[in-house]
């Protein structure tokens, strides 16, 4: 068997058989070099800079390609979410939940008291549907909250943003990933989190809301953690570990 110096044999890896630790395969034999490896049969050289975009969407950003993500990213959040949330944060007033979906954090933020708002672009048979978030001029809530669609994320957060008032908050759930990003970087210069609760058990979000089927397929590789906004806040970003 061939292998590169490093000592590691040249082999053909497959996603299937490696399933959701073919990233973290992929991490350990390529942490110290650059070297050429074989995927899926496909001879290709590997560094951490960015060769081949289906692998750096598994290692980076985003849990699914492109092509298996669901229309109009549709992937409900484990309720649970939502009571590590509300372990470190307080909201004063009103929630909207302007991504809604199936109302799987919005009916738990409601548990916990709170008065919550709940749309969606697209009408999921809960909350109220056709409503476009990134068009919207006015906030329907003194504070937002959501799991927001993973190609808009950033979108999301600007907008959210742009329509609460000083001194209210915006909490997205988002990947961890979503730290890293030049674009990202000028966006959290400029408006920085208060603070970044890292959840350091995985919570699952899951394509349609198929959690139970999620879990069967051995649960979740992603890394989340809930960003929060307090407007107007200037200061250094605490970094914080829950659940
Ligand atoms: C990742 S899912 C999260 C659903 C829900 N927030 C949860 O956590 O269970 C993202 C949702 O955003 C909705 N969406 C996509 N684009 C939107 C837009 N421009 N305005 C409002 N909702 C949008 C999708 O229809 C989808 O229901």
């Amino acid at each position: 068997m061939k292998s590169d110096s490093a000592g590691l044999p040249n082999k053909t890896l497959s996603w299937k058989n490696y399933g959701k630790n073919t990233a973290h395969l992929c991490a350990m034999m390529c942490s110290n070099k650059t070297t050429i490896w074989s995927i899926g049969g496909d001879t290709i050289s590997l560094d951490w800079t960015g060769d081949r975009n289906s692998i750096f969407k598994t290692l980076g950003a985003s849990n699914h390609t492109d092509k298996g993500r669901e229309l109009n990213d549709y992937y409900a959040t484990e309720p649970f979410a939502i009571d590590v949330l509300c372990g470190v944060e307080k909201f004063a007033g009103t929630i909207w939940e302007p991504a809604c979906g199936g109302g799987h954090l919005s009916e738990r933020l409601k548990e916990f008291g709170y008065d919550v708002i709940s749309t969606d672009l697209v009408d999921r048979g809960y909350g109220r549907g056709g409503v476009d978030f990134l068009a919207s001029t006015t906030s329907l809530g003194d504070n937002i909250i959501t799991n927001p669609p993973y190609k808009y994320a950033l979108e999301f957060c600007e907008k959210a943003l742009s329509l609460v008032d000083a001194g209210q908050k915006v909490a997205m759930f988002l990947k961890v990933q979503f730290l890293e990003g030049k674009k990202r970087k000028k966006f959290f210069k400029d408006t920085p989190p208060k603070t970044v609760y890292v959840s350091s058990s995985r919570l699952l979000c899951a394509k349609n809301g198929e959690f139970d089927l999620m879990r069967a397929g051995g649960g979740s590789a992603v890394a989340y953690a809930w960003y929060v906004w307090e407007k107007g806040y200037k200061g250094q970003t605490v970094i914080d570990w829950v659940n």
